[in-house]
């Protein structure tokens, strides 16, 4: 149940979990060194949602003074589709609000049906796009951005 799921911020102590979701999640996922490396610069931060100690979802942003930039979000395959994305983004877009955040940004694969409707129903829109970014198959990324003030669905 998704009312269940408990919001935390996540830290080194939660590595394994994030190295584990990730390579679920992703083809080209992040590895161990790379969120380490993350996780010791303030800039960088990460939440989650847990079922118990089961990491079940995370979303990785970068804070600079009032922007930010979501990196990444992703749910368990077995648990998408039940809500837990949306609220997961919502509640890290609510603590951004109360960090002065004024400004979100991010990059979208064009194929990412999912991710781009979960997007825009918090008010994010498209503003661009850059041909060929992912090197592993080329896609086109399609940029995304939201001014807080105009936040909906959070
Ligand atoms: C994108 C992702 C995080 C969504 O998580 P989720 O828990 O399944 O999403 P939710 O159930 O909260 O759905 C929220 C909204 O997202 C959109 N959405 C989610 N899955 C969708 C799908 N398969 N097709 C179309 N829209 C979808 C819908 O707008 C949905 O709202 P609705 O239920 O009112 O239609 C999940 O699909 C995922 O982990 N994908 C793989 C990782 C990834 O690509 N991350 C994005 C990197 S930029």
């Amino acid at each position: 149940m998704i009312e269940e799921l408990t919001f935390h911020r996540l830290g080194i102590q939660d590595l394994a979990d994030l190295v584990v979701l990730e390579q679920q999640c992703f083809s080209a996922p992040w590895k161990e060194e790379q969120f380490l490396l993350g996780l010791e610069r303030e800039v960088f931060k990460v939440f989650g949602l847990k079922d118990g100690d089961e990491l079940v979802a995370y979303c990785s942003f970068y804070h600079v003074v009032d922007e930010m930039e979501i990196l990444n979000i992703a749910v368990v395959p077995e648990r998408r589709r039940h809500g837990a994305g949306r609220r997961l983004l919502s509640l890290v877009l609510q603590i951004c609000l109360k960090m002065g955040i004024q400004n979100g940004h991010l990059e979208v694969r064009v194929g990412n049906v999912a991710a781009r409707a979960l997007y825009a129903s918090f008010g994010f829109q498209e503003i661009g796009v850059r041909k060929g970014y992912y090197p592993d198959n080329g896609e086109d990324a399609i940029l995304m951005r939201l001014d807080l003030e105009n936040l909906s669905g959070a």
